[in-house]
């Protein structure tokens, strides 16, 4: 070309032509799947090069014709701002509720992310880690969304991470985990309500125009009153078999907050993380804050789906030892509560051998000399073996234990302290209080402070001491009872670092003290306890191979209970101990418990003969069928919320072995359900299978035909009826594949 033909038009149109090709009306839109088998999340870009979730559905095939999806949307923006960005940062475009919020170092609260670029990295065939930047184009701040995703599993773990190089700490007012948006039709929400002895009680509303919120700020405990467990269904109500539903939880063990918003155009905006409730955090310049994470089952085929992929997600990757054995034990807190000695210990190890379990649990009591621990108002703090009640320590009692053949375990509460206590003398600094306010006692006892890292080595020096010196000790309960009040902490006060980092950074310090733990005892069991059924969450399950749903062990209402934690977690983790509540004969009791780790918590001695043999012969065929209910396939046959009966059904991954629990949870004279059979589900319909009653106790037979064998087919079409009657109130059946 002659130079001397461009002219002064050329150059404009040149440079017209480039500017147009930078603006970002021109910018290419960029369109990022988080994909799993069955269901699809697509974000995009916009022209503003803000990040949208433009999609949720079955997998869009065709890639190239994703970027079309967001034009099908026509919804009207002017009010609020969009309300489907990926993140919504507050102070600058958006005026709906926002993901994130920050006052800058200046002062300032604006912020703005804008998309800077993305990677994504196959951890193997089924593990996909997403990760996406944004930033700030004013400001030094940036955000990382994170996306986990198991492909088979359909599950999603989403986190956020967040840095700035300001001159001097930002405040997040607000952090969320996750920022999800849904424009399907009509939403029903389950959430799960608690309270002591009641915990994870469902609740299924529709939900309407305006925020329904689930939260807790008790600090230390996130289940008690409100849990981070929730169920979202699609379009229906939630059905165990049909439909398309999302099982989430934050896995945060503190205060959280779970928002869901259906916002003016009708559609859902999930906005879930830490409760920012008394909790702006301090960020220094280049420190980076990683939020909790949210964790999703998706399922098109109902909850019970869901359920089962989050179960196999949860043993596969999650629990510690998920895939692993667990010991049953005999517990002596409701045996003795804080009245025993050594000898009366010992004396229990005989029976714990004689019923046939595998281990010992000692509870709450052992300690305190100055101010012995025989009641829950003295002694926690101070974790040395109480002289009178146990002159030879714990070491003699693991000795005995192991003569008569049983392990030993031993139960802690390493986060609280007595005000009457040895610990509460010396280190009152130590203490979450407010100094110049009267203490408020929660079981007669205060949360000690684990931002403070002298703390965290006095909590793993509690663990490691015991295990140093008892290196044989087989077992760890950790209970925590008490919630934060007065919030207040003489170390952050000390460092400079303002009070609301304290329900945050407590957390943090004691994941911390739980990674050390780990890293030097990697897979001694551990149950996590909470006054009952406060703590459980799948960052805690890291740690812990298991914990305790509820102190309220009345077999009828443990059917309830046991069936709504098994939305959420397989029956491997959850610990069910027989005891002597309520009015069912021993072997309600002891069925129920069987659904998930079997434990006891009575005093052996005090068995009938009958109920011995029955216990014996109960716990030997536990040990039959235990790995079909820990690592099987769990199906909710049928719902005891809607039936006079309840039935529960775990099969083996092959579908050879199966087991079904069936109780009576309605003692009126004429109950028609249980005329009806129980249709079965998992199974092989090409198969063979036999059937037998199995814990039946001496001498009363069963009523079935043992050992009769029906098709696969048959027995998920027609079903089998187990005869549950006002006579037979619990029926277990073992179903074996014939060939
Ligand atoms: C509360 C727990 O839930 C009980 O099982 C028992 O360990 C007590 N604490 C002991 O104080």
């Amino acid at each position: 070309m002659n130079r001397k033909h461009i002219t002064r038009f050329d150059y404009l149109l040149i440079l017209y032509f480039f500017t147009f090709l930078l603006s970002p009306s021109f910018a290419q839109k960029v369109t990022i799947p988080i994909a799993t088998a069955d269901h699809m999340f697509l974000l995009q870009t916009d022209n503003q090069n803000r990040l949208r979730t433009v999609y949720f559905g079955k997998p869009i095939e065709n890639e190239s014709e994703w970027e079309s999806v967001s034009s099908l949307s026509k919804y009207d923006e002017n009010n609020s701002g969009i309300y489907n960005n990926a993140y919504t940062p507050a102070g600058t475009w958006n005026l709906s509720d926002p993901a994130i919020q920050v006052k800058h170092a200046d002062g300032n609260t604006s912020l703005e992310l804008k998309y800077v670029s993305h990677k994504q990295e196959q951890l193997d065939g089924n593990v996909t880690l997403i990760n996406i930047l944004l930033k700030d184009p004013v400001y030094p701040f940036e955000v990382n969304l994170y996306y986990k995703v198991w492909k088979n599993e359909n599950l999603v773990e989403q986190w956020v991470a967040i840095k700035h190089n300001e001159s001097n700490p930002v405040l997040l007012q607000k952090y969320a985990s996750a920022n999800l948006f849904f424009s399907n039709k009509d939403f029903y929400l389950t959430s799960f309500q608690g309270e002591y002895l009641k915990e994870m009680q469902p609740i299924e509303n529709k939900l309407e125009q305006g925020i329904k919120t689930i939260d807790s700020k008790l600090g230390t405990r996130a289940m008690l009153m409100q849990t981070p467990n929730f169920m979202i269904s699609f379009g229906h109500p939630a059905s165990e078999t049909e439909g398309t539903v999302l099982l989430g939880q934050l896995a945060w063990s503190g205060s959280f907050k779970l928002d869901f918003e259906i916002d003016s155009n009708k559609n859902l905006r999930l906005i879930t993380g830490i409760n920012p409730f008394a909790s702006e955090y301090s960020l220094a310049p280049n420190k980076t804050f990683t939020t909790p994470s949210l964790i999703y089952a998706l399922s098109n085929n109902g909850v019970g789906e869901a359920s089962r992929n989050l179960q196999d997600w949860a043993r596969k990757y999650r629990v510690l030892d998920g895939q692993g054995e667990r010991l049953t034990l005999l517990n002596n807190w409701e045996a003795t509560y804080f009245d025993f000695n050594e000898n009366k210990i010992v004396g229990l190890f005989k029976g714990a051998k004689d019923i046939g379990v595998d281990l010992f649990l000692l509870d709450d009591g052992w300690f305190g000399n100055k101010y012995p621990r025989n009641n829950d108002d003295a002694g926690l703090g101070d974790w040395q073996e109480n002289k009178k009640k146990l002159p030879h320590g714990i070491g003699y009692l693991v000795k005995e234990a192991k003569k008569e053949g049983v392990k030993f375990g031993i139960w802690i509460e390493p986060e609280m302290v007595n005000p009457k206590s040895e610990l509460y003398e010396k280190h009152l600094d130590w203490v979450i209080r407010q100094p110049q306010r009267p203490e408020i006692y929660y079981r007669n006892q205060m949360v000690l402070d684990l931002t403070n890292p002298e703390v965290q080595d006095f909590v793993f020096g509690i663990v490691d001491d015991l295990f140093v010196k008892n290196p044989e000790l087989a077992f760890i309960k950790w209970d925590c009872n008490a919630v934060i009040f007065n919030a207040y902490s003489e170390y952050l006060h000390k460092q400079g670092i303002p009070q609301s980092n304290l329900y945050v950074d407590y957390v943090k310090g004691l994941y911390s003290v739980l990674e050390r733990l780990r890293a030097k005892y990697p897979k001694v069991p551990m149950m996590l306890c909470s006054g009952g059924g406060g703590r459980a969450d799948y960052e805690f399950l890291k740690y812990f191979t298991e914990f305790w749903p509820s102190d309220d062990t009345e077999p009828l209402e443990r059917i309830f209970l046991q069936w709504n934690y098994s939305y959420f977690f397989p029956s491997i983790t959850t610990d069910n101990h027989v005891t002597d509540w309520g009015k069912q004969p021993l072997k309600f009791r002891v069925d129920v418990a069987s659904m998930g780790k079997l434990g006891f918590d009575i005093v052996t001695d005090h068995l009938s003969p009958k109920d011995r043999i029955f216990c014996k012969q109960a716990i030997s065929n536990y040990q039959t069928f235990k790995n079909i209910v820990w690592h099987g396939n769990q199906y909710r046959l049928v719902d005891p919320y809607k039936n006079d009966i309840a039935s529960i059904m775990y099969v083996t991954k092959d579908k050879s072995r199966a087991v079904v629990f069936n109780y009576l949870v309605n003692n009126r004279f004429n109950i028609t359900a249980t005329k009806r059979p129980v249709v079965f589900n998992g199974l092989d319909k090409n198969k063979k299978y036999s059937i037998k009653e199995i814990n039946l106790y001496p001498d009363i037979p069963s009523t079935l035909e043992q050992n009769k064998v029906y098709s696969g087919d048959f027995l998920m079409k027609a079903g089998y009826n187990p005869d549950v009657n006002l006579k037979r109130t619990s029926v277990i059946l073992e179903i074996n594949e014939v060939k």
